[in-house]
């Protein structure tokens, strides 16, 4: 059905329009001061679920902490997840610190511009390797991503449901029809920064749109339809109960978390999941969990914190122990100025301010 439509779809009008409004429009962003891979890799790592604006600065710290593939591959873990504190998706460094030993190791520290090799690296997915060959190596090569689907689905009324994988790999196909052979790299930032700026996913301004005059959505008047995605399945809840559990020495005990699954290696405040015990037993559970025996206090406060697929509603509360030695070597005691050398999680930062109301009496 598309493919019909792309053969009446005047597609060198569109790259015409589509690449002098992009020169004229572009922002001024850090990543593209030049085409260095290794820039390009760690900003299209980063731009995945983020906002540009919240990118930027991440971006320049991660750079100064990590000059180079180099330096990122010999980093120490909680180093590199320190420098993605707040950023989200924690799988996202690891892999991409994974990838850059494999990139040193295997490759001398080039990265690799073939997309085999590029595409086996740990986290670079069919999107990211496409934005790195284009952006960094003026490959024809398609990058597509939820906001890339937009602006094709707008632009060739395309009705699919982007939620399906196939459906997906039909947009890669597409992309790679209505390319630009010469400028690939302005091309695929140019669809980027239509679907930011443009062809946003509400009241899109369509008629300020460079494309507008080739857009099959915006003859149609449905461009407020499309995409047609169908809705993910609503997140679990899971109610926890987070103890700021201090000692006789102005303490508190942090957990590293496992390293495995959600959140892995990051530290954290212990957490009492409330969907298997009753309140009443969280310090018996606590101390069969992790030796540790606790008086628990006075509840300061209520956090709500969305992820992907789930969801923790956690209520958080004063606690006292007398331990003084700690035999579970998940667990330490850390002072308020030795916290900020840890990565916690977003939801566990926002307990930090709760801490000084824990003064021992
Ligand atoms: N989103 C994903 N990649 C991007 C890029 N290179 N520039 C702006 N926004 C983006």
């Amino acid at each position: 059905m598309a493919d019909k439509r792309l053969q009446l779809f005047n597609i060198s009008r569109m790259q015409k329009l589509l690449l002098h409004w992009y020169h004229a429009n572009k922002r001024d962003l850090p990543w593209r001061e030049n085409q260095d891979p290794y820039r390009i890799w760690i900003s299209e790592i980063m731009l995945q679920q983020t906002k540009v604006d919240t990118v930027i600065p991440y971006f320049h710290r991660f750079l100064t902490a990590f000059p180079t593939v180099f330096d990122l591959a010999a980093a120490d873990e909680q180093e590199v997840l320190k420098a993605w504190e707040g950023l989200g998706y924690y799988s996202r460094a690891r892999n991409l610190q994974n990838a850059a030993q494999e990139v040193v190791e295997k490759y001398n520290g080039v990265i690799p511009d073939e997309p085999d090799k590029l595409g086996k690296l740990k986290g670079i997915g069919p999107y990211t390797r496409g934005a790195i060959l284009s952006i960094a190596f003026n490959q024809p090569e398609p990058a597509v991503d939820g906001n890339v689907m937009r602006v094709v689905s707008r632009l060739l009324l395309i009705e699919d449901d982007i939620a399906q994988a196939r459906v997906k790999k039909d947009f890669e196909k597409h992309v790679r029809t209505l390319i630009s052979k010469e400028d690939p790299a302005s091309f695929n930032q140019a669809v980027m920064e239509l679907g930011a700026l443009i062809c946003t996913p509400k009241s899109p301004a369509c008629l300020l749109c460079p494309v507008n005059e080739v857009c099959r959505a915006f003859a149609e008047g449905v461009q407020a339809e499309l995409p047609v995605k169908s809705k993910a399945k609503k997140q679990r809840v899971v109610p926890l109960m987070a103890l700021l559990i201090q000692n006789d020495q102005n303490e508190f005990l942090i957990e590293k978390r496992s390293e495995k699954g959600l959140l892995a290696n990051l530290w954290q405040f212990p957490m009492v999941p409330l969907d298997e015990m009753d309140k009443k037993h969280a310090a018996t559970w606590l101390q069969s969990e992790y030796g540790v025996n606790v008086q628990i206090g006075e509840e300061l406060g209520e956090l709500r914190h969305v992820f992907t697929h789930l969801i923790w509603e956690l209520d958080i509360y004063a606690a006292k122990t007398e331990a003084k030695e700690l035999a579970d070597e998940r667990i330490r005691f850390v002072s308020l100025d030795e916290l900020d050398d840890y990565p916690f999680p977003v939801s566990h930062q926002k307990m930090i301010p709760y801490l000084s109301q824990c003064s021992r009496s």
